[in-house]
């Protein structure tokens, strides 16, 4: 199948590989290694037992979120994830090293694509299938030339594209979980700020491969307006230390991604540790795709 397939070619592990079970082979000999690595050496473990073969499609990815009780839904906002370690998105692939939201190229016209397109037909699909599903979808979308097409959907929120996400909708969220749980969605609205949220992943170094944990964090005091979000850190003796690949995720708001990123940003200067890495190019691309 391989041989009969044009490159660049997509493989993915079909089960849970934590954001990192997807490669891309440029050539089919390089394919024919990864397939045999994921399949035979189980590279991702079990969830590697079995393995999706993908067109590559070139464009530009966002994230869509739906909250459904099984038979009517709200779209929460949307918001771009930033998946590779390096800057200008070079090397491995991570859980996530900051996100922003709105994302500017998904305008009400393409959004409305994806909710005809893609969101209804997934829950008509999965009332057809007889499926009671109650809680979050998230879809991940490829925008190609303008239209949107889907790269996978997950059974839960994304990190961390919820740290621009759920920070931006005024309702009561814990009313439209109690709604959901209820099926009593019908009706209900949602209401998004206008304002720009963008967050940045503070990790240890050395991540996403082998990492130190247990280093102190200083300067956390010093992260003034944004929200801090705790992912890998642990109190140990009054001190805060660093206890996992990605540590702390820093979101700042504004009227504009560059005012929303200068505020996590300079938080992010702020908070250090031994190794603590960064990227600093979070939302640049959406403000060159706008110019
Ligand atoms: N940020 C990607 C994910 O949560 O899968």
């Amino acid at each position: 199948y391989l041989n009969s397939h044009a490159t660049p070619i997509v493989l993915k592990a079909d089960g849970l590989a934590a954001g990192k079970g997807v490669i891309i082979s440029e050539t089919t000999e390089e394919a024919k290694t990864t397939l045999k690595e994921m399949l035979a050496d189980k590279k991702f473990g079990d969830a590697s037992s079995k393995v999706v073969i993908e067109e590559y499609l070139s464009g530009i990815e966002l994230s869509v979120f739906v909250l459904t009780d099984g038979k009517d839904y709200v779209i929460l906002p949307e918001a771009k994830d930033y998946k590779r370690i390096g800057e200008k998105d070079t090397g491995l692939n991570t859980g996530g090293m900051g996100a922003v939201s709105p994302v500017s190229f998904a305008d009400k016209l393409f959004l409305e694509e994806v909710e005809n397109t893609i969101i209804i037909p997934t829950i008509d699909g999965l009332k057809k299938e007889n499926i009671v599903y109650r809680g979050f979808i998230f879809i991940g979308i490829m925008s190609v030339a303008g239209r949107p097409y889907v790269i996978e959907y997950n059974a839960r929120m994304g990190d961390p594209e919820t740290e621009v996400v759920i920070p931006r909708i005024k309702n009561d969220f814990l009313e439209l979980l109690i709604k959901t749980g209820r099926t009593e969605l019908k009706g209900a609205k949602i209401d998004i700020s206008s304002e720009t949220a963008t967050t940045i992943m503070l990790v240890a170094g050395g991540y996403p491969g082998d990492y130190k944990k247990g280093d102190v964090i200083s300067g956390l005091s010093d992260a003034k307006d944004v929200l801090t979000f705790h992912a890998g850190t642990l109190v140990k003796g009054g001190d805060v230390v660093t206890n996992g690949g990605r540590v702390i995720a820093l979101t700042g708001f504004g009227n504009s991604i560059e005012e929303a990123i200068e505020k996590s940003n300079k938080a992010a200067e702020a908070i250090t540790w031994n190794g603590r890495y960064f990227r600093r190019d979070i939302g640049l691309d959406l403000l060159e795709l706008a110019k």
